[in-house]
């Protein structure tokens, strides 16, 4: 089988090679899939660029060497190279080892859930419970993007910043597939959005979804127009996946009371305001990782989750726009695009 990988972490064209495997076995409880779609997302960048890898090379809980993990109690290991990107995804089980629940999906399709190995290959070995079955009424290209967008949108605006009716949220990359999602959130739920873009061509688009307000960062002052929005009370709510500038600014636009998820670094990953932007409206901003936010929810609270997202994405309101589909074999193009100015949609790649 074909497998996209890395061998060591780097810039996407140097370091990401397609190469040829043994099709991997599915042990005891596991399931192999046979991989339809999957998706090119920021979150593959950092794998590719060793993002994850120098993040948690910093945390505490990895002082002392040896490898390193995404929780102190040293379950949830960073995959060892080589991997493969390709953190969403989806396809058909073609084969079961032992076990009656896996067994029981062999032909199904499915939502491949944090596979060792990666997504971006041809066939992919997991637990068979890290299979989900995708909801009826989900397409292949939406199953593909069942999980790290639309599960990140929902989790972030419903179950961490619980925003109430008539509220503000300020968001930035609000062109964004993910931004997209939280707009019509706040159109079925009752909030208001305000959109940070870095191009003027996109607010109608984004209007049409139900956007509040669209603000172009590049050429407005976001900070009057939040004032003018909300008659000089500030937002109660925020979400950034720029970091940097884009953060310090959003932060003075913060309400007393307010609360703001970091949940990207899209323009950089260091930040500097004066600390007393925060201070003074006792605001307080917390970061978001979604395999994070997983982790801490029990059985049922997933089951739940899954089912809400995939409500949601059959009726819309999660739904991904589908860009280029590209055949593995093109990855180099599946990549410069997904990188590039104002795609049509998020860039996927086909396996079959
Ligand atoms: N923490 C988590 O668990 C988690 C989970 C899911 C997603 N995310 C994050 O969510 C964010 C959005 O993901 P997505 O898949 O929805 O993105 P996407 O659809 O691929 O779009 C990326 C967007 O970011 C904008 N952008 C790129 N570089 C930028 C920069 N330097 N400054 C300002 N804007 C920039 C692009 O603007 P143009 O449209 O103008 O090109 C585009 O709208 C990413 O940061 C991703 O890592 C985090």
């Amino acid at each position: 089988m074909r497998a996209l990988v890395i061998e060591r972490y780097g810039a996407p064209e140097e370091v990401l090679r397609l190469v040829e495997m043994p099709a991997p076995q599915p042990g005891p409880g596991e399931v192999r899939v046979r991989m339809r779609l999957s998706p090119v997302n920021p979150s593959d960048f950092n794998t590719i660029r060793g993002g994850y890898q120098q993040g948690l090379e910093r945390a505490i809980w990895n002082r002392g060497g040896g490898p390193l993990h995404f929780d102190p109690g040293r379950t949830r290991p960073l995959g060892a190279l080589p991997v493969s990107p390709g953190a969403d995804g989806m396809g058909v089980v073609e084969s079961a080892g032992s076990g009656w629940y896996a067994r029981r999906l062999v032909g199904r399709r499915v939502i491949v859930m944090g596979a060792p190995s990666g997504n971006w290959r041809e066939q992919v070995v997991l637990p068979a419970m890290q299979a989900m079955p995708v909801p009826d009424g989900v397409s292949d290209e939406q199953a593909a993007m069942f999980l790290v967008n639309p599960m990140t949108a929902w989790a972030m605006v419903t179950q961490v910043l619980k925003v109430p009716r008539g509220a503000w949220l300020l968001q930035s990359g609000g062109a964004s597939q993910l931004a997209r999602m939280v707009i019509r959130l706040g159109r079925r739920r009752g909030f208001r959005t305000i959109s940070l873009v870095r191009r003027a061509g996109v607010a109608a688009e984004l209007e049409r979804l139900g956007a509040d307000a669209v603000v172009d960062a590049s050429r407005e002052d976001v900070i009057a127009r939040v004032a003018g929005l909300t008659g000089n009370a500030g937002v109660r709510h925020g979400l950034d996946c720029v970091g940097a500038d884009t953060l310090a600014t959003m932060v003075r636009c913060l309400a007393p009371g307010a609360h703001l998820l970091c949940y990207g670094t899209l323009g950089g990953d260091m930040l500097h305001f004066p600390v007393r932007d925060l201070m003074l409206p006792a605001a307080r901003i917390e970061g978001f990782l979604l395999p994070q936010w997983i982790a801490g929810r029990g059985l049922a609270a997933r089951l739940h989750a899954a089912r809400t997202v995939g409500k949601l994405i059959a009726q819309g309101t999660l739904a991904s726009e589908v860009g280029t589909v590209y055949p593995m074999v093109e990855y180099a193009e599946a990549l410069r695009e997904s990188l590039g100015p104002a795609r049509g949609g998020k860039v996927l790649l086909s396996f079959s």
